[in-house]
C-alpha cells in the first residue's frame, strides 16, 4: 500500500509516534491504571479547552453527539441552523430522535448569523439551537461566539449545541467564551488521531436539562455517562483503550504547542491556500470573512477534473478531497488540519501547479 499524505478534511495524517501509542498492552477498564489514564485525559481536555465544564470521551465517532443532543438536550423543539451537509445531518438526527426541528436554512457557502438566529427564536417554542461551527462541506466558519452571546442574552434557557468536529484542536474554541452548552468534536480531524473517539464538553445546565428529558437511550445517556464518571472516574461501557493511549499522548503534544499556536498554524495554512486559489482565479465557496481555518472549499472555477487531479497527486503521494454531498462536482476541498504545516501545504500546491501546468 502506498501511503498518501491525506490533505483531506479528515481522517488526517497520524504521526507515527501517535500511532505507536496504540501498541501499548491492554489493561482492564475497571482498574486503577485505567482510572489514572482516563482522569489524566479529562484533565488535559479541560486544560486545552480552558474549561472546568464536564468533559467526556466517547468511544464513537462525532455523530453520536447529534444523537446525544437529540435524546438528552432537545425537550420538544429545536432550531437547526443549516448551511451544509453536516448541519443538516444534525437537524435530521434530532428529528430521528423523535423531536421537532425547524430548520433555519441559509445558502450553502454562507455563515449562520446571530441576527438570523434571534429572529427565528423570537417566534418562541424552541428549547435548543444547533449550529455547525465549521461546515466541512462548504468550508464555512460560523461566528459561534456571537451567536452564543446573542442566544444567552435574550433566551438564557435555550440550549446551544455546537458541532466542532472538524475544527476543535485547530481553530481556537473555548466553550466558556462561546457560551455553548454542548461542544463536541471527533478525534480524526484536528486531533490527528485515528477515527473512533469523540469528545463532548457540557455545561451544568446541559446536564440539568438532560436529567429532565426522558428516553435518553443507553449508549447515548449523558446522565449515565456523567453519574458513572462522578462515582467511578471511568466510562459506563468498555472504551477503546488503545485509542485513549494515543489521545492522552496527543493531548500533551497539543498543550505543549498551545491552542493559540495551533490556531496560528492552521490560519497560516488556510490563508496560503486561499491566496494560491486567488492567484489562479479559483474562487472560494465561503462568503468572504467566514472561511474555515481547517478546510478550504474552493469552487471548481477552472472546470478541472478533480478525480484526474487526485490520480496524479496520488502518484506523487498526496490526496485532496472532492466536494461533499450536493457540492461534489462543483467544488473541491483541501484539508489543512491536524499536524500539517505550511511547508507541506506549499509542497502540495506546487504539485498541483505542476500537474495543471501553471
Ligand atoms: C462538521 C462535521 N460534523 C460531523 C461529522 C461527522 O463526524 P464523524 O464522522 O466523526 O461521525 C463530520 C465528519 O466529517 C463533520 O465534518
Amino acid at each position: 500500500m502506498v501511503q498518501k499524505k491525506l490533505l483531506i478534511p479528515g481522517p488526517t495524517e497520524v504521526p507515527v509516534d501517535i500511532l505507536l501509542q496504540q501498541t501499548k498492552p491492554m489493561i482492564s477498564h475497571r482498574g486503577s491504571e485505567y482510572t489514572a489514564l482516563y482522569t489524566g485525559i479529562i484533565d488535559k481536555v479541560g486544560k486545552y479547552f480552558n474549561t472546568t465544564q464536564f468533559s467526556t470521551v466517547h468511544t464513537a465517532s462525532g455523530t453520536i453527539w447529534m444523537d446525544i443532543a437529540g435524546r438528552n438536550i432537545v425537550k420538544k423543539k429545536a432550531l437547526g441552523c443549516v448551511n451544509g451537509s453536516f448541519s443538516e445531518r444534525m437537524a435530521l438526527t434530532i428529528r430521528d430522535c423523535g423531536k421537532e426541528v425547524d430548520m433555519l436554512n441559509v445558502d450553502w457557502g454562507k455563515a449562520i448569523k446571530p441576527e438570523q438566529v434571534l429572529e427565528r427564536l423570537a417566534s418562541g417554542g424552541y428549547d435548543t439551537v444547533t449550529v455547525c461551527q465549521n461546515e466541512t462541506s462548504t468550508g464555512v466558519r460560523s461566528p459561534v461566539a456571537e451567536i452564543g452571546a446573542a442566544i444567552k442574552k435574550e433566551h438564557p434557557d435555550v440550549m446551544f449545541v455546537v458541532d466542532a468536529v472538524s475544527s476543535a484542536g485547530g481553530d481556537l474554541l473555548e466553550p466558556d467564551k462561546l457560551r455553548t452548552d454542548i461542544l463536541f468534536t471527533s478525534t480524526q480531524k484536528c486531533f490527528a488521531l485515528p477515527p473512533g473517539l469523540s469528545i463532548g464538553i457540557c455545561t451544568p445546565a446541559a446536564l440539568q436539562r438532560a436529567r429532565e428529558v426522558p428516553g435518553r437511550g443507553h449508549y447515548t445517556d449523558l446522565i449515565a455517562i456523567y453519574d458513572y464518571y462522578v462515582k467511578n472516574k471511568q466510562n459506563p461501557t468498555t472504551p477503546n483503550i488503545s485509542l485513549l493511549y494515543a489521545l492522552d499522548y496527543q493531548l500533551s503534544r497539543m498543550i505543549a504547542e498551545t491552542p493559540q499556536k495551533r490556531y496560528e498554524r492552521h490560519a497560516a495554512m488556510a490563508e496560503h491556500t486561499r491566496k494560491w486559489g486567488a492567484s489562479h482565479g479559483i474562487e472560494m465557496l465561503p462568503e468572504r470573512g467566514y472561511e474555515s481555518v481547517t478546510v478550504s472549499t474552493m469552487r471548481n472555477s477552472l472546470q478541472k477534473n478533480i478525480g484526474d487531479l487526485n490520480k496524479e497527486l496520488g502518484k506523487r503521494g498526496y490526496m485532496i478531497a472532492n466536494g461533499y454531498g450536493k457540492l461534489k462536482d462543483v467544488t473541491f476541498r483541501i484539508g489543512h488540519m491536524g499536524e500539517w504545516t505550511l511547508d507541506e501545504i506549499k509542497a502540495l500546491l506546487l504539485n498541483i501547479d505542476d500537474i495543471w501546468g501553471f
